[in-house]
C-alpha cells in the first residue's frame, strides 16, 4: 500500500466509498429489490446474506454494471454516479468475482489474468505480463504450481485465487465476491477466507456474498441481511449473533424488533 498522510487515511475510512440509496430494481412483475440503503467503506468486510431470491446478487449486478436500477442512487467517492457497463464498474475500481468465475479453462494462469487488458502494444509483452502476475500470486499467498499451467489442471481453491488475482489487475477499490467459497474444501476455505482478510487489510472494501454462517462470522465486519428484496437486518461484528442474523434472514426478526446496530452506518 503506498504511503499517504494519516488525516488523508482516516477521512478515506470515514467517508463511505460506495452510497446507494432507494435502489429499486423489477424483473418483470418480480420486485427483486426495493428501496435498499447501504454504505460500504474502504477497509472492511460486508457480508451480503439472505435467502434465496432476496436480491443479493441483483444488488451486486446493479454495481457491477449488468443490470441498471430502476430508481435509486449510487454515489462513489460521494459523487453520484451511472454504471451502465461492466467497463463502467471496473473503471470506477469496483471488481466483481462471480460466482462461475468465467476463468477460460484452457487459457493458462497469465491469460487469464490479462484477459481483454494485454499488456504492450502490438504484440504483447508476456515477459511483463508474466512477471506481474507472479507478483499478484505472491502478494495473495498463491500456492500455484507455475503461472504457465492451464487454469483447468488447477484446484477450486487455486481457480478462486486466480479469479480474485484477476479482478485486482484494475487495481480495484471495491472487490465483491458471489460465493467464493461454495465449491471448496475446508482447508481451500480458510486460504480464501485468508485472502479476503488480506485485501481488507490493504484498505480495500470487500463484499463477500455468501450462505455459509461460518465464513460469515469469521471475516465480516458487518453484516447486511436483505429478505424479500429488503434491508432486514444490520449487524456489527463482534456483538453479531448468529441466532440474530438466522432470526433476520427468516424473517422470525425483523429490522424495526432490534436496537439499530451500534455504529449506526448504513
Ligand atoms: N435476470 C433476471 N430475470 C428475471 N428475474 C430475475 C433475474 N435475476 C434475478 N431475478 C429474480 O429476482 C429475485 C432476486 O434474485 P437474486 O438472484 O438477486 O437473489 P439472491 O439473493 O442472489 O439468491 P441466491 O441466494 O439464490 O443466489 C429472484 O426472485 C429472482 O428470481
Ligand atoms: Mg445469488
Amino acid at each position: 500500500m503506498t504511503a499517504y498522510d494519516v488525516s488523508s487515511a482516516r477521512d478515506e475510512l470515514l467517508d463511505p466509498v460506495i452510497s446507494m440509496r432507494g435502489i429499486s430494481k423489477s424483473f418483470g412483475h418480480i420486485q427483486a429489490l426495493r428501496g435498499v440503503d447501504l454504505d460500504l467503506y474502504r477497509g472492511e468486510v460486508v457480508a451480503l446474506v439472505g435467502d434465496n431470491g432476496a436480491g443479493k446478487s441483483t444488488l451486486v449486478k446493479i454495481l457491477a454494471g449488468v443490470h441498471p436500477q430502476d430508481s435509486g442512487t449510487i454515489a462513489f467517492d460521494g459523487e453520484n454516479v451511472s454504471i451502465p457497463s461492466p467497463a463502467g464498474s471496473q473503471d470506477l475500481g469496483i471488481a466483481t468475482v462471480f460466482q462461475d468465475l468465467a476463468l477460460c479453462d484452457n487459457l493458462d494462469v497469465v491469460a487469464n489474468l490479462f484477459l481483454g487488458r494485454e499488456l504492450g502494444h502490438g504484440p504483447l509483452d508476456e515477459e511483463a505480463m508474466e512477471q506481474r502476475s507472479w507478483e499478484l500470486l505472491r502478494q495473495l499467498g498463491a500456492r500455484v504450481p507455475s503461472v504457465r499451467v492451464a487454469v483447468a489442471t488447477l484446484s477450486g481453491g487455486q481457480r478462486q485465487t486466480v479469479a480474485i488475482a484477476r479482478s485486482l489487475v484494475g487495481e480495484p477499490s471495491v472487490v465483491m465476491l458471489d460465493e467464493p467459497t461454495a465449491a471448496l474444501g475446508i482447508a481451500q476455505t480458510a486460504e480464501v477466507l485468508n485472502l479476503i482478510e488480506l485485501l481488507r487489510d490493504r484498505g480495500l472494501c470487500v463484499v463477500l456474498i455468501s450462505h455459509n454462517m461460518a465464513d460469515v462470522q469469521a471475516v465480516a465486519d458487518r453484516v447486511i441481511v436483505l429478505r424479500l428484496g429488503r434491508v432486514n437486518g444490520r449487524f456489527r461484528a463482534p456483538e453479531m449473533s448468529y441466532e440474530d442474523i438466522i432470526a433476520s434472514i427468516t424473517g422470525a426478526m425483523n429490522l424495526g424488533d432490534r436496537k439499530p446496530d451500534s455504529g449506526g452506518a448504513k
